[in-house]
């Protein structure tokens, strides 16, 4: 069973305004965004358009180990950027931060790698579980608990394609 929590046209408002907070911050800067995948796919397509500067995209693609529902604390890195970070205002963009462990570890991996700043742009930001101290810097949504699907969002790899987001009431037996 799944029911609507957040609808396309509630997403796609929220994204324009995300996009115009990011153009007024990032107007002097060298911008590039890099989208978390698979998660982020969507949700970075539709932000970048939101946003009205020159920027560049890129994708990172990270492993985490757990069950279908959570992540654990191990994150591997399965597809690296490709574009040099070095000097530049990094925008990470990622679906969902739930325990944190993936966008804080991400953060750090950018800063280290020479980044002029690493920014936080989550479009659901799921307090319940978090492990991690992560605020990001722009937060599409807030939800207080549960598992969502849809607008990139999986389960198992399924549901990304659904337009608006659901909440899976029974993620392991769906
Ligand atoms: P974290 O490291 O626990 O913050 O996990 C973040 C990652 O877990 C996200 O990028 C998602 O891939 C996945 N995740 C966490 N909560 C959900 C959810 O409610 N629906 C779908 N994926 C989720
Ligand atoms: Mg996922």
């Amino acid at each position: 069973m799944k029911k609507i929590v957040l609808s396309r046209q509630e997403i796609a408002n929220r994204v324009r305004e995300l996009g115009q907070m990011i153009t007024r911050d990032f107007a002097h800067d060298e911008l590039l965004l890099i989208g978390v995948l698979n998660g982020a796919f969507i949700f970075t397509a539709d932000l970048a358009r939101a946003i009205d500067l020159p920027l560049q995209v890129d994708f990172i693609r990270v492993a985490s180990y757990g069950s279908g529902s959570s992540s654990s604390g191990t994150i591997t890195f399965t597809k690296d950027v490709e574009r040099p970070v070095g000097g530049k205002k990094i925008v990470l963009v990622e679906d969902i931060i739930d325990t944190g462990r993936t966008i804080a570890r991400l953060q750090q991996h950018f800063l280290q790698s020479g980044a002029a700043g690493v920014h936080i742009c989550a479009l659901i930001d799921k307090k319940e579980r978090r492990e991690v101290a992560v605020h990001p810097d722009y937060a599409g949504f807030a939800v207080a608990e549960g598992f969502l699907v849809g607008y990139g969002l999986d389960f198992a790899e399924q549901y990304r394609n659904l337009p608006d987001v659901y909440h899976l009431e029974n993620p392991e037996h769906p």
